[in-house]
Parts: structure tokens; C-alpha cells; sequence
């Protein structure tokens, strides 16, 4: 719990999910019931295309009501998990009907009134909060819950990173889209794609953000290079970074080279690790068994393995990992909730 009280705190909030029937909003319903969290209500919002329909919670069933300008009345705590649009026009609504906002969107996530918080990296930002708190980017979380740790320890330099991430990023439809497109390839049949760009089943494709024609770096690239110098607190970093979409549905992966302050043995990385919050060490040389997404996905845990030398590096300061992360998980829902979770009163 934090030590010192926040702008708000919380007893037995009542709760709002904005986007309650999408890919993050029904893991976030999913979540506050797993743990408990002791939300006196539960209100669900969508668009009206939602209307009626029933999210099942606490052995009830509860009704979706259409997200309105009337629909924080009474609301203490509003998660939001729709698009940034929604957030940008709803989020200040909220906060003036007083509640205090957790925002899935990248609405506000360079808004420095807005911290963004990955609670095991940097939880002190969230005192003093103004009313949106805002929950990172899930490759950026996923990384910095690894990457923290290390440069806390050894001093970071510069920063690389590969992703394979999977559907679950681009909402729901997406995720229905890949497997639907898997179904009509295995049947033999044409499966233009709606979702995405590009065909999905059995293939990847570079993000599907758009790409700023000035640095050729996609909109996701982007965001990841921006957010995780901010949580870290590296505003000058260097980091590059290629984000690939892979047809897998919820668990994003990526490999990563950090170049530290000076060369450090594998088995000294992979001690610190073990110890850290949040970060489960899946190593086996021996049985080849590392981090996957198959066993990521479902879990809170960031899997991290095939730790060692990067041999790029020449200086030997560079250290490679591979991890595997729930990105509806802790790369949205679950960091959303353990957020939630700092501003209740003890
Ligand atoms: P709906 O299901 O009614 O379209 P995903 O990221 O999986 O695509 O989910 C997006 C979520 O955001 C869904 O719950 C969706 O509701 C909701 N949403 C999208 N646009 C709006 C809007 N204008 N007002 C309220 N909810 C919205």
C-alpha cells in the first residue's frame, strides 16, 4: 500500500468499466473478481452495439448500459478500456463527476499530470496523482517489469527490443478475425481479410500502426520508446525497437538486448531476476524450454529466459533475454487492477 495518502483514496469504491465488452474489459471484470478486489458496485459500459447484453460477475449476471455523458453519477473508480478517442472525451467527464480514472488507452500516457504506472517499476509516481492515472502500453510494461530490475542494479546504457505480439493488441475482433482466418485456411477456402491489413493465418506483418513516414517507425514503435523511458525515468535512453504482429492470440513475446554499465555474468542477471516482483525465470538450457506465449497466457507473471552474453556487443556490457507476457493480463487488465489496488485505504 503506498504510505502516504493520494489525492483519492479508496474504501469500497464503487466501479465503472468503460469497454467492459472488449478483449481488456472483460479480463478486467475477470480480474477484480479473481482478487477479490472489494468493489461496493460494478457498473459495465459500452457503445450501444453492446446494448443488453450480460457480463457475468460475482455468480450474477450484469446488465451493459451504454456509455453516456450521465454515466459516472455516483461512480468512484472508472476503468476505461476502449479507444483513446472514447477516453480523451470521457475520462475528464468522470474525474469531474469525482471519481478517479485508470485509462487503458494512450490518451494520456505523455500527459504529464498523468502517471503512468507499472507498480512494480515505479509505483512511487502514482502519489499526488490529479484524478487519470494511466495504464502503459503492454510491450512496455512487459519490458519494463524485466528491464527495471536490471538497470536498478547494473546501470542501463541503451535498449533493444524485437516483439512478436499477438492479437489479443488489436481488441477482439482481431483475436476472432485470426481464428477465423486460420479455420477457412485449414478448410481451403479465401478469408479476405476485415480487421487487419494483412492476411493472419499463418503469417506476421509488421505492426499495424501507422508508420511516421519522417523516422519509418510505426505508431507502436513509437509508443514503446516514449513509455518506456518514462517509466523507467530514462528520458534519453537510446532505444530501438521493430514490433511484428505473430498470429498467436493473447501472450505478446519479444527479445531484448540491454547494453548495462559494464559486463555482468549471465548468472548474476538471472539472480536478480528470480528475485524480482512480477518476473518468473523460465531457463532450461538443458530441456530447450524458455519462454512461450502458450504458457504465459492466463498468468500475472512476466516469463523471462534465454539469458545471456549478447554477442553483438563487443564490449561484453550486453546482456540478450527472450520473455513471454500475458498482454491482456499484465500487459492491460491486471496492472490496471493492481494499480486500483495501491488506492485503497489500508
Ligand atoms: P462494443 O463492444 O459495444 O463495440 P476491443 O478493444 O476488444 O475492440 O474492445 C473495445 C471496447 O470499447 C468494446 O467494449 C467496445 O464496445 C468499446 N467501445 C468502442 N467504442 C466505444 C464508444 N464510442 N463508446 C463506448 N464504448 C466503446
Amino acid at each position: 500500500m503506498l504510505t502516504q495518502p493520494s489525492y483519492r483514496s479508496l474504501r469500497n469504491p464503487s466501479v465503472a468499466i468503460v469497454g467492459a465488452t472488449g478483449a481488456v474489459g472483460v479480463e478486467l471484470v475477470k480480474c477484480l473478481e479473481a482478487r477479490g478486489f472489494p468493489a461496493s458496485s460494478l457498473r459495465l459500459l459500452a457503445s450501444v452495439r453492446s446494448a443488453g447484453r450480460q457480463i457475468p460477475y460475482r455468480g450474477e449476471a450484469v446488465l451493459v448500459d451504454v456509455l453516456n455523458a450521465d454515466s459516472f453519477v455516483g461512480v468512484d473508480l472508472v476503468f476505461f478500456a476502449a479507444d483513446a478517442d472514447t477516453s480523451k472525451i470521457y475520462a475528464p467527464l468522470a474525474v469531474t463527476a469525482g471519481a478517479v480514472v485508470i485509462d487503458n488507452s494512450s490518451a494520456f500516457r505523455m500527459d504529464l499530470d498523468c502517471p503512468l504506472v507499472t507498480p512494480e517499476v515505479n509505483l512511487e509516481t502514482l502519489v499526488g496523482h490529479r484524478g487519470i492515472i494511466a495504464n502503459p502500453n503492454c510491450v512496455a510494461i512487459l519490458a519494463c517489469v524485466a528491464i527495471a530490475p536490471l538497470q536498478r542494479r547494473f546501470g542501463l546504457r541503451r535498449l533493444q527490443i524485437a516483439t512478436y505480439q499477438a492479437a489479443s493488441g488489436a481488441g477482439q475482433p482481431a483475436m476472432e478475425e485470426l481464428a477465423a482466418s486460420t479455420r477457412a485456411h485449414l478448410a481451403g477456402e479465401a478469408y479476405p481479410p476485415q480487421v487487419l491489413r494483412h492476411p493472419y493465418a499463418f503469417n506476421l506483418f509488421s505492426h499495424d500502426a501507422e508508420v511516421d513516414p519522417q523516422t519509418g517507425y510505426n505508431g507502436e514503435e513509437l509508443k514503446v520508446i516514449a513509455e518506456t523511458r518514462r517509466i523507467l525515468g530514462s528520458f534519453n535512453l537510446p532505444i530501438g525497437v521493430t514490433c511484428v504482429r505473430v498470429p498467436v492470440l493473447r501472450a505478446h513475446s519479444m527479445a531484448l538486448s540491454l547494453e548495462l554499465d559494464a559486463p555482468v555474468a549471465p548468472a548474476a542477471i538471472t539472480e536478480v531476476l528470480a528475485e524480482a516482483p512480477g518476473v518468473r525465470v523460465v531457463d532450461d538450457r538443458d530441456a530447450n524450454h524458455f519462454p512461450m506465449p502458450v504458457e504465459a497466457q492466463g498468468q500475472g507473471d512476466v516469463l523471462v529466459g534465454r539469458i545471456r552474453r549478447d554477442l553483438g556487443d563487443p564490449s561484453g556490457r550486453s546482456v540478450a533475454l527472450f520473455l513471454a507476457g500475458d498482454q491482456l493480463l499484465k500487459g492491460a487488465a491486471l496492472n490496471a487492477v493492481q494499480i486500483a489496488e495501491q488506492l485503497l485505504i489500508a
